[in-house]
């Protein structure tokens, strides 16, 4: 099976997408896989690399190796470097699949998914309306709100010179979170704990996206669920993963996730059985509210009296091979490799 994993991108997660494709490329099996590397540059020029597995495992296993030197010293330039985004796409036409390793905008909402069910191409995940839903935080919300989910309650600001209405200032309370409406990896995002700091926090997330949300707090225990697609269309769900943050974070921010240590991981959350179960519930009706297709990584906020609130969702989650979505899996047996081959077979079914 020859199968492109596309990486980078035009959106602020393109160094986190290089993280997620080092550890792809580093474990698909290449007795099963031609595999052709392909790398979006910020400015939006592609560059279809060769293989290298020893380059990739290298990065998988160096922490802080993003690929994003690497890749270009090794493949970039040249004649290697198109900005044509057909020619790009003459090179990978003959892939069986494409495994979009992407995360943001143009790339995990639907925008990539578009052009390649335009050119009749398989591709590992989810499809155009999933995806661009599920990179919208204001759409996701509506339609999980429409399917009888619990989601967080806020207000959509679609101009950073809107202010938020004082009626709502009243409803939301202190703190609230600002966020860019279309964004990840909480690039932009912010707690507010007094409404002096609204109009900076606003202006902040502007900067990754004109549409901002403006969300109540949601309180209790942050709980990760993973929705998993199976060849034979069978829908399975992971154990839940709690995210515990070290004592001095307040948040899971962008340094929460990628360069501080002090958070951890625990899979499965020690949970009662009936809230397990009653969020494996929630994520299902989540995964088929949205149409998805591949995969799903739900994020929960889970109160003491066990009311679970939906965060967000993830159409393409964090995918190095020490983050969340990898990680539930691991914990019943399904390794990261086995993990690919689920995907690609499913893509291909
Ligand atoms: N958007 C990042 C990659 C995540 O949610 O995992
Ligand atoms: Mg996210």
């Amino acid at each position: 099976v020859r199968v492109a994993v596309v990486f980078g991108g035009r959106s602020n997660e393109h160094d986190v997408s290089c993280g997620s494709a080092a550890s792809v490329l580093a474990h698909l099996d290449r007795r099963r896989y031609d595999v052709v590397p392909v790398k979006i540059e910020p400015d939006g020029s592609w560059i279809v690399g060769k293989d290298d597995p020893g380059l990739f495992t290298a990065a998988d296993h160096r922490a802080r190796s993003f690929l994003v030197d690497d890749f270009a010293r090794v493949h970039g330039g040249g004649a290697q470097a198109l900005s044509g985004i057909p020619r790009a796409l003459e090179q990978i036409q003959d892939c069986d699949v494409i495994f979009p390793a992407l995360h943001g905008p143009y790339g995990e909402d639907g925008t990539l998914q578009a052009m390649l069910h335009m050119c009749g191409i398989p591709f590992v995940g989810n499809h155009v309306l999933a995806s661009a839903v599920g990179m919208d935080k204001e759409y996701a919300k509506k339609l999980l709100a429409a399917a009888g989910l619990a989601v967080a309650d806020g207000v959509v600001l679609r101009d950073e010179r809107d202010r938020l209405p004082a009626a709502d200032e009243e409803r939301l309370g202190l703190p609230v979170y600002v966020k860019p409406a279309r964004s990840g990896s909480s690039v932009g995002v912010s707690r507010v704990d007094t409404w002096e700091a609204l109009p900076a926090a606003i202006a902040d997330a502007a900067r990754s996206d004109r549409k901002v949300l403006v969300e109540a707090a949601l309180t209790g225990r942050e709980i990760d669920v993973g929705v998993l697609e199976r060849p034979d269309g069978s829908i399975e769900v992971s154990p839940p993963l709690e995210i515990r943050l070290a004592p001095h974070q307040r948040l899971f921010d962008h340094d929460a996730k990628y360069t501080d240590s002090g958070t951890t991981f625990e899979v499965p959350a020690r949970l009662d059985p009936e809230i397990t179960e009653h969020l494996r519930e929630l994520s299902l009706r989540a995964f088929a509210a949205l149409e998805c297709s591949g995969l799903l990584r739900v994020d929960f906020f889970v109160a003491d009296d066990g009311t679970a609130t939906i965060n967000e969702v993830n159409t393409f989650p964090g995918f190095t091979s020490s983050s969340q979505y990898p990680r539930m899996w691991q914990a019943v047996g399904l390794g990261y490799a086995e993990l690919l081959d689920v995907l690609i077979e499913t893509a291909l079914r």
